[in-house]
């Protein structure tokens, strides 16, 4: 890498060692989308079928749409509006919105998320007093729903969540995220991978519902909506579609090969989250659960596989501590959209800015955290404020961003320089990765967007 190219990156506080970054950006992938969401998701929407639709949605439209928005960061190196006005060549045209869109998408996710973030966090505590550690439904139901219909304990969760996180984001970007993330990910797959194994040893007969429910595709389930979800997922767990990434690729080096390293963190995503449908699915039949009892899935279902083996006390402490890292190191990239965006563009220092940002989200993310006490009935489009945060952001927001993302990589930034973002201005020789990359980028991302979006909108 040469000088200027060095200096430009550290002004703007770049990760410290070269792989630093693609470790923070699977930091931001892998989070409460891979162990809370997916399998409550895949569980409500019949399993196996609805894995297929994920995958190929990962592989067709996550994947590219990541693909180009770390380009596009890595190559204008700004917060997500800066880089859409800087790399548009046809300045009267208002790409920068797909930045703004993002921004707005990032406070609507962390509405809900830290809500649930904070659920983790007061597991951790909940683990240490062994309340909720039972093999019997009933009493890790009841646990979790003494936590989420307290109107207090569900506030000052969340309250403590955006505290640590100002915490984190004020002090930059490379000492805090990949210090912390450098060994998270490890030992939450270790440790997921434990929880697997306890789990798929409980009962053969469980264990062979369980896989069968995550493997064998039933497809009268799928309907257009459900395919909207599982893309709305793809997205999500990738965290694409608004503009994280770009911030994320504004940090990457020059010399990192970008559709190899984005591929090595999709791969990953999708293996933790395998795993943690492993490690709860079985599970689920061997203590009689519900397979589709939504959003406390997880924290219904790993205590009592906790309660199930020995040290499961210390087990389940360790394991409700690595699964808030994880959401924190999430967080953390989501808060960085807003925040770069605000300190970049209006010279507001991050101090400032993530007080201001964190603030904000104090009073909306209080509709999330009463969503299920005192504002329960409080409802738009049959949804409660929880459930319409999360919908709206991942099946709704992160996809149309994408849809432009890709639009103006393939046809406004076009072939010559997605051929140099992705070859590093011809020291790779990866013809056939950029030829196939254009190529769906071009075609096949921003058509399947299109329809599934009006699909799942109930147009045909
Ligand atoms: N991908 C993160 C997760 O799985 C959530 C996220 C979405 C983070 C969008 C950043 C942007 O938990």
């Amino acid at each position: 890498m040469n000088e200027k190219n060095k200096k430009e990156i550290l002004s703007r506080g770049a990760f410290a060692t070269s792989i630093g970054a693609v470790i923070a950006t699977l930091g931001s992938a892998i989070g409460l989308g891979n162990i809370w969401k997916f399998p409550f998701i895949a569980g409500e929407n019949g399993g196996a079928a609805f894995l297929i639709v994920y995958i190929a949605s990962t592989i067709l439209v996550g994947l590219p749409v990541m693909i180009s928005e770390i380009a596009l960061g890595r190559k204008a190196r700004a917060n997500a509006i800066t880089t859409m006005q800087k790399l548009n060549p046809k300045k009267g045209q208002p790409w920068w919105l797909i930045g703004a869109l993002g921004a707005l998408a990032a406070f609507t996710i962390m509405a809900f998320y830290t809500e649930v973030a904070g659920w983790v966090y007061a597991y951790i505590f909940k683990s240490l007093n062994t309340s909720g550690l039972s093999t019997n439904p009933q009493v890790t139901e009841k646990a979790f729903t003494d936590l989420i219909t307290s109107p207090w304990q569900s506030l000052i969760w969340q309250w403590v969540v955006l505290g640590i996180v100002s915490v984190i984001i004020i002090k930059g970007v490379s000492k805090g995220i990949e210090r912390v993330t450098k060994f998270m990910i490890p030992s939450l797959l270790v440790m997921v991978v434990i929880i697997a194994i306890r789990s798929l040893t409980l009962d053969p007969v469980a264990t062979s519902k369980g896989l069968s429910f995550l493997f064998r595709p039933d497809f009268s389930k799928l309907g257009w909506d459900v395919v909207l979800i599982a893309m709305g997922l793809a997205f999500f767990k990738l965290s694409v579609g608004m503009g994280t990434m770009i911030t994320y690729g504004s940090y990457w080096q020059n010399d990192q090969n970008i559709p190899y390293r984005t591929a090595t963190v999709m791969l990953s995503d999708l293996a933790v989250s395998l795993l943690a449908g492993l490690a709860i699915f079985p599970a689920v039949f061997a203590f009689g659960f519900e397979p589709a009892s939504g959003a406390s899935l997880m924290f219904i279902t790993i205590p009592a596989v906790f309660a199930s083996m020995p040290f499961g006390q210390i087990f389940m402490v360790l394991f409700f501590i690595l699964a808030s890292f994880a959401a924190t190191g999430a967080m953390i990239s989501l808060i960085e959209v807003p925040v770069a965006y605000i300190n970049e563009n209006f010279n507001i220092s991050r101090l400032k800015a993530t007080i201001a940002t964190n603030l904000t989200l104090a009073l909306i993310g209080s509709l999330a955290a009463l969503s299920n006490s005192v504002l329960a009935d409080f409802k738009l489009f049959d949804l409660t404020m929880f459930d319409l945060f999360d919908y709206v952001s991942s099946n709704l927001m992160l996809p149309i961003g994408g849809l432009f993302i890709a639009i103006f990589v393939g046809w406004i930034w076009g072939k010559k320089n997605i051929e140099a973002a992705l070859n590093n201005a011809g020291t790779l020789n990866n013809h056939v990765i950029v030829n196939v990359f254009t190529f769906i980028v071009r075609f096949i991302t921003p058509v399947l967007i299109i329809i599934i979006l009006l699909g799942g909108l109930g147009v045909f």
